[in-house]
């Protein structure tokens, strides 16, 4: 007869995450999404383009939305539209995807740090105003793993200092802060559209949410060589090639009327996850502040030996990530802005604590069970 121990490792694998089983639930809208595609046979800029455009800027509560051909894009086409570049700093995180420094730096702004505040790993607002100086021009605050960031004390300074806020909404889709979705909260926002992501696309994509009309306006010409729109061969502006196209379009506009309930599903997932991991000594769970709608992009524990436990769920065929294992400062690409070890105590803390567990709408209860119970016996409760 097999020991327990065997019998266990021979258990199906539980994987970090899956993106078939959503395809498996919507197939047919996505068939039919992409067929009316292939019959139209139009594939850059046309109607599947401009009706995501208008119901996701419907859906975010914005006046306008572009569409463009990633997350990063979106952080950095948002930034340059508004004026921002060579000899400007921006504030920002490094606890992040590389993904929010990749995009300032592209506008030839530098990013400068702050740290992260511990109960749920975004921007410490309380850290801005020591890190302002004259070439300060904007806030990039990410609202990571889902939660949104505390955005009082932000907007209350880059009102008072005259600063732009562009929000990293690449991760929360739908999540809200204080009965406000994220994406109205600043004078731009970014949203990537990673497969992944609660809103994924079937490839690369993302979007700028605004109010401005002006910005959404030259958002449209920059991301699109610079061309005046509706004038083909004329550039109004130096711009770039990034555009989403019509057939990723038309897959997030199927997925799109599944969002909420997608985000539902995440917040069950993880309310179950909360009931079956409350008082692991050595766990600290994910916190949902009383003014913050969570979308749980991702269910972050901080764990003991974090490792070692680990590598266990990996023996048990369980697996986990680490968003993110080496804080932006820290990686060498980075290390010349001189940020030394230390510069971010908390940021540093939490990349040694923290775990992703398997994680997405469709993941089977009886598996986050599974999970569970593998956490409460490495750690022998
Ligand atoms: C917080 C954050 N910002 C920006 C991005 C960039 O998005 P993309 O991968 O679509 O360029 C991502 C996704 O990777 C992200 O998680």
């Amino acid at each position: 007869m097999a020991t327990q121990t065997e019998a266990t490792h021979t258990q199906t694998p539980i994987y970090f995450n899956l993106t078939k089983p959503q395809y498996q639930e919507l197939k047919q809208e996505i068939d039919g999404a992409i067929a009316r595609v292939m019959e139209e046979n139009i594939f850059i800029l046309h109607r599947e383009v401009e009706a995501f455009e208008r119901e996701f800027a419907s859906y975010t509560g914005t006046a306008r939305c572009v569409a463009v051909g990633s997350g990063t894009e979106a952080i950095h086409l948002a930034l340059h539209g508004l004026g921002v570049g060579e000899g400007d700093e921006v504030l920002t995180v490094s606890h992040t995807a590389v993904a929010t420094t990749v995009a300032i730096s592209a506008t030839g702004a530098t990013p400068v740090f702050v740290d992260v505040e511990p109960r749920t790993f975004t921007m410490d607002a309380s850290q801005l105003e020591q890190r302002l100086t004259p070439r300060t021009k904007a806030i990039v605050p990410v609202h990571l793993y889902g939660h949104p960031v505390a955005m009082e004390l932000l907007l209350d300074l880059a009102r008072r200092r005259g600063l732009l806020v562009v929000e990293d909404a690449a991760q929360a889709h739908g999540a809200e802060y204080c009965g406000k979705k994220v994406g109205t909260l600043g004078n731009a926002a970014a949203f990537s559209f990673y497969p992944t992501k609660n809103l994924g696309a079937y490839g690369d994509g993302g979007a700028i949410v605004t109010d401005d009309i002006t910005l959404a306006d030259r958002l449209a010409m920059l991301r699109n060589y610079g061309w005046e729109t509706g004038k083909r061969y004329y550039s109004l502006l130096k711009g770039v090639n990034s555009r989403l196209d019509e057939l990723q379009a038309a897959i997030l506009r199927v997925k799109l009327r599944h969002l909420d309930e997608g985000n539902q599903r995440r917040r069950q997932l993880a309310a179950l996850y909360g009931e079956l991991l409350e008082g692991v000594p050595g766990v600290v769970l994910p916190v949902e502040e009383e003014w913050g709608h969570h979308v749980y992009h991702l269910y972050v524990i901080r764990a003991d030996r974090r490792d070692e436990l680990q590598a266990r769920l990996r023996e048990r065929q369980i697996g986990t990530q680490v968003h993110y294992p080496e804080p932006v400062h820290r990686q060498a690409a980075y290390l010349a802005m001189g940020y030394g070890v230390g510069s971010l105590p908390e940021t540093e803390r939490a990349c040694g604590e923290i775990v992703s567990l398997p994680f997405y709408p469709e993941l089977p209860h009886a598996d986050a069970r599974r999970v569970a119970a593998e956490i409460r016996r490495f750690y022998g409760v």
